[in-house]
């Protein structure tokens, strides 16, 4: 922190990833051994027996729905808290979605909804790791395995986390992971499907190997956007430029930052084909296989920041404090808190340095893009009104965390009714 300012997130992406790619794209070579390294490793570091890397989470989505044979009218339960390209795809895919509700304040699909939800026609069920927090995967296995349903990780925004010492990623049929630049671990962008199925890691190694790799160009802007974020978030700059700015941004009724990273929500007719055109690059599996000698440290610092928060704002007047399902080791992807007068409480945030977000998440049972998925869930429907993510990023020192608490203690006092 310099001069009390502190950014809503800072990039995993560093100085020694930089390297990486300067290294990887002078080096020539084999692209598919440094991706097969990768892949064998981060299905080392999940436990699972395969990985392949894919372009975008949503498209390892629906390579699943594809290798696990789900046909159209076919129903998938999601959680209704999620993020929406997760439904699109599956309405692409003809399927029936069932958006079912979390809990108050874990934020993570409710068990015993999803068993309420189940249908002879379910097929499958995506539970989904969401801020880092994973979902009671022994009971929502159990459950599954009685019916019959696939288990489909959305581990988006838990790479790493764990439930009774196993990792989230390793319970279901399979599993979808993503390395955006905004995510606890990065590879510029990509993701990665995980998979205990031999044929359907058989089928999704296929596929990747039949698309065309995407341009490197494309890795080298990337890599200008993680340094420019690597820049902006340092203490001595930030102050000086992305403060202000989202500070009038604010004033002005507007989010900057997310208007520079959100993406269009947008219904798909069919699946874009621009991901056959995707494949992930050596240069991004570099960038990863450094990422995994990293992502325990990062995380670590998550796990800690997270818990100085948990422990000293539980007593907060006015505001809500996370909860996690039992046995579950959170990495603290967000630290999200419920206010219900979230605005207010962002601007009052602001105004003492700390940069907060609504997020980017929506409730599928009300979106105005899929008015066929309405359904009455009333937790989402409150955190879609309360919820506000405050710093929880491995860079916080901490007189950060400190300075946060105070913060948001005396914003909770200033908006209080
Ligand atoms: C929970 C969740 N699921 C799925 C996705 C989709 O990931 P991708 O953009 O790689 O398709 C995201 C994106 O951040 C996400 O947060």
């Amino acid at each position: 922190m310099a001069l009390g300012k502190i950014p809503r997130f800072s990039p995993s992406f560093s100085s020694a990833e930089l390297l990486t790619v300067m290294a990887s794209l002078t080096r020539r070579g084999d692209e598919r051994a440094v991706i097969s390294q990768f892949e064998h490793e981060f299905a080392c570091y999940i436990g699972t027996r395969h990985a392949t890397m894919v372009p975008s989470a949503r498209y390892g989505f629906h390579l699943i729905l594809r290798g696990l044979g789900l046909k159209p009218g076919d129903e998938v339960i999601v959680p209704a808290l999620t993020y929406w390209a997760i439904p699109a795809m599956a309405v692409a895919a003809g399927l029936k979605v069932v958006p079912v509700d979390i809990g108050p304040h874990t934020h993570v699909m409710d068990p015993a909804a999803f068993q309420a939800a189940i249908t002879k026609d379910t097929r499958a069920v995506v539970p989904t790791h969401l801020f880092g927090t994973p979902c009671d995967m022994p009971r929502i296995m159990e459950i599954a395995q009685q019916k019959g349903i696939h288990v489909i990780e959305d581990t988006a925004q838990a790479t790493g986390a764990r439930v009774r010492g196993r990792r989230a990623g390793s319970f279901g049929h399979a599993s979808y992971f993503t390395f955006g630049l905004t995510k606890n671990m990065t590879t510029l962008s990509g993701a990665m499907v995980t998979t205990d199925d031999d044929s359907l890691g058989e089928f999704l190694h296929a596929e990747m190997a039949s698309a065309s790799p995407a341009p490197v160009l494309r890795a080298l802007k990337e890599t200008m956007v993680g340094s420019a974020m690597m820049m902006a978030t340092h203490p001595l700059i930030y102050p000086f430029t992305v403060h202000p700015m989202v500070v009038l941004g604010n004033r002005l009724g507007k989010d900057p930052i997310h208007e520079r990273f959100g993406e269009e929500e947008r219904r798909y007719d069919t699946i874009p084909t621009h991901y056959q055109r995707s494949r992930p690059r050596a240069v991004q599996a570099a960038v990863g296989l450094k990422q995994l000698t990293r992502i325990e440290k990062l995380n670590g610092a998550r796990i800690a920041n997270g818990r100085f928060l948990d422990e000293h704002l539980a007593n907060v007047p006015g505001l809500g404090v996370p909860t996690y399902p039992p046995g579950t080791e959170p990495i603290y992807m967000s630290f999200v808190v419920h206010h219900q007068r979230r605005d207010a409480l962002a601007t009052a945030l602001r105004t003492r340095g700390v940069d907060t977000t609504i997020g980017y998440m929506s409730n599928c049972a009300q979106h105005p893009l899929f008015p066929e998925l309405r359904r009455d869930c009333p937790n989402t429907a409150m955190a879609m009104r309360e919820l506000l993510h405050i710093p929880v990023h491995p860079n916080l020192t901490r007189k950060d965390l400190t300075h946060m608490v105070e913060a948001v203690r005396a914003a909770c006092l200033e908006v209080r009714e």
